[in-house]
Formats: structure tokens, sequence, C-alpha cells
């Protein structure tokens, strides 16, 4: 498979786990994103003994709540660009490489791909392979962010606070965007699914709002710390990001975080 490139750089992933930063960034995503998945999960069956892959895993959060639900005869493989922050277990493998170009085992019950598809130019080809590692009746989740929807303000401590926010929106999507990413692919998921050939898809989207110093504003302002770089690339000051993170830890703030569209759809069970 080709990987696109943008720019100079390889397109792809706009965060990097190599980071100061990345820790805490990928603890928040766990904190505000792993209530509703593990539902989801659940609610598609997740039991013990089932073999489960984690793409992207980041800090594994999920890897490790997977390998309590589905031990001791299931196991969990995790396979990231740069695993260095999940966990191991006793029934946890952990992979090191870019989804694009690794083969994943086959005969998995679920498989798990949260706010990695939509980095990925080659998301569709992509969703094929993590199709074709399902066992017939395996559960495909695909979780991603719409960051289309941007009416995330529930209120605002001043104009200035909303104009920072809505310029670090601006700033860090349009790197994203510069990267590959597709910000609203996760509307785009449950057809793409179906066409694919997945039976039983469904989508779920969710959100909740955040005040300042929890959830999504710690999220945000880990975000501008890790691209602090190219945020002053798109024009933004450092005395404006400094005051944009005093914002984002001011609870007279309230966000809502990106919408969270979930799509579960389960292979055929005779292919
Ligand atoms: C935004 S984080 C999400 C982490 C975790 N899935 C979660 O939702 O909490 C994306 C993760 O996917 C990994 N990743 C990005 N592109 C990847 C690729 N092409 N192959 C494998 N992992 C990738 C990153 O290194 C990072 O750990």
């Amino acid at each position: 498979m080709t990987t696109t490139t943008a720019g100079e750089q390889t397109a792809g992933y706009m965060f990097d786990n190599a980071t100061d930063e990345a820790a805490n960034q990928l603890r928040f995503l766990g904190e505000i994103l792993d209530l509703g998945t593990r539902r989801l999960l659940t609610e598609a069956g997740l039991t013990r003994g089932w073999n489960v892959t984690d793409v992207g895993a980041g800090a594994g959060t999920l890897t490790a709540w997977l390998s309590d639900q589905i031990a001791p005869a299931g196991h969990v493989t995790a396979v990231d660009l740069d695993p260095r922050h999940i966990p191991t277990g006793p029934n946890i493998t952990v992979r090191t490489g870019d989804i694009r170009h690794l083969t994943l085992e086959g005969a998995q019950q679920a498989v798990v791909a949260r706010l990695v598809l939509m980095h990925l130019p080659e998301r569709e080809q992509v969703l094929a392979q993590l199709m074709g590692a399902l066992a017939p009746g395996g559960v495909l989740v695909v979780a991603d962010w719409d960051c289309t929807w941007r009416d995330m303000i529930r209120r605002s401590p001043s104009p200035r606070a909303t104009e920072l926010i809505e310029r670090f929106h601006d700033a860090l999507i349009g790197f994203g965007e510069s990267r590959g990413a597709d910000m609203g692919w996760a509307k785009r998921a449950p057809e793409v699914m179906m066409r694919a050939g997945l039976v039983d898809v469904d989508s779920h989207i969710e959100s909740r709002s955040w005040r300042g110093g929890t959830g999504i504003c710690l999220l945000h302002r880990s975000n501008s710390i890790q691209r602090e770089a190219q945020l002053l690339d798109a024009g933004m000051t450092r005395d404006e990001l400094t005051e944009l993170r005093e914002v984002l830890m001011d609870p007279e703030l309230l966000l809502s975080g990106y919408l969270m569209h979930t799509t579960v759809g389960r292979r055929p069970a005779h292919t």
C-alpha cells in the first residue's frame, strides 16, 4: 500500500507519542471516552475467551480493560506506531508498526480502532484490512470524532476566550487536515462499512460538556502544548497560547467535546 505524502512529511497521525506531553494527552482520551466505548463493546457481546485487537491503542486504557474482560482464555493484541504507553499483561501482545503496512492475525472476535482511521488517508483500505482480521460473526468497532461540528462553546467567560478557542480549533484542525486527516470521516464510516459487506451496522453519537480544568478542556490544553510549534506556524503567538491555556483551566468555561461517532458492524457469520 502506498502512503501518500503531505508536504515533505509522510501523511498520517498528527500527534506524536514520543513527546513529553503525549502521556497526558492519551490519558485524557481514556478518561473522556472509555466509558462510552466500553458500554458499546459490552453491548456487542464482548465476553471471556474472545480474541480482540486494539488498533492504535495509545495509552492502552482500553487494552487493559479488554484484557480483564476476556481473561483468562482470551487474548488482546495492541497495535501502535509507538506503543511506549501501552501496559503489558499475561494476555496482551503489543505489536509495534504502522497499521497501513501490517498483516493482522485473523479469527478475531472483535477489532477496535478508536481515533485512528480519521487520521489516515488510506482509511478505507485499512478498514478492509481490519475486516479481514475478523472471525465470521466478529465485530468491528470504529470510533472517531466528528470535528466538523464546531458549536462546542456552551458557556464562555468572555468574548476574548471564545475568540482564542475558535482560533485554536481552526489552527489545530488545519494542521490535521494538512497531514491527511478527514475531520468528517466519522459521519461516512457507517456507509463505508455497509458497502464493505459488514452487517448489523449501527452508529452511536455521543458528547458531553466539560468545565475548564476537566475532560476535553484538559485535552485541548495538552494538544496546544504538544502541537505548539504548528499553532505558532498558523499565526497564534506564545502570549495567546498562554492565555488560551489559562482560559481552558477557568471553571467559568463550559465546553462540549467533539461528537464521538462509534460505528459497530459485524462480519457475516457465513463468509
Ligand atoms: C489519538 S490516539 C488514540 C489512542 C486510543 N485509541 C484512544 O482512543 O484512547 C491515536 C493512536 O493511534 C496510533 N497510530 C496513529 N497512526 C497509526 C498507524 N498508522 N498505525 C498504528 N498506530 C497508529 C498513535 O500512535 C496513537 O497512539
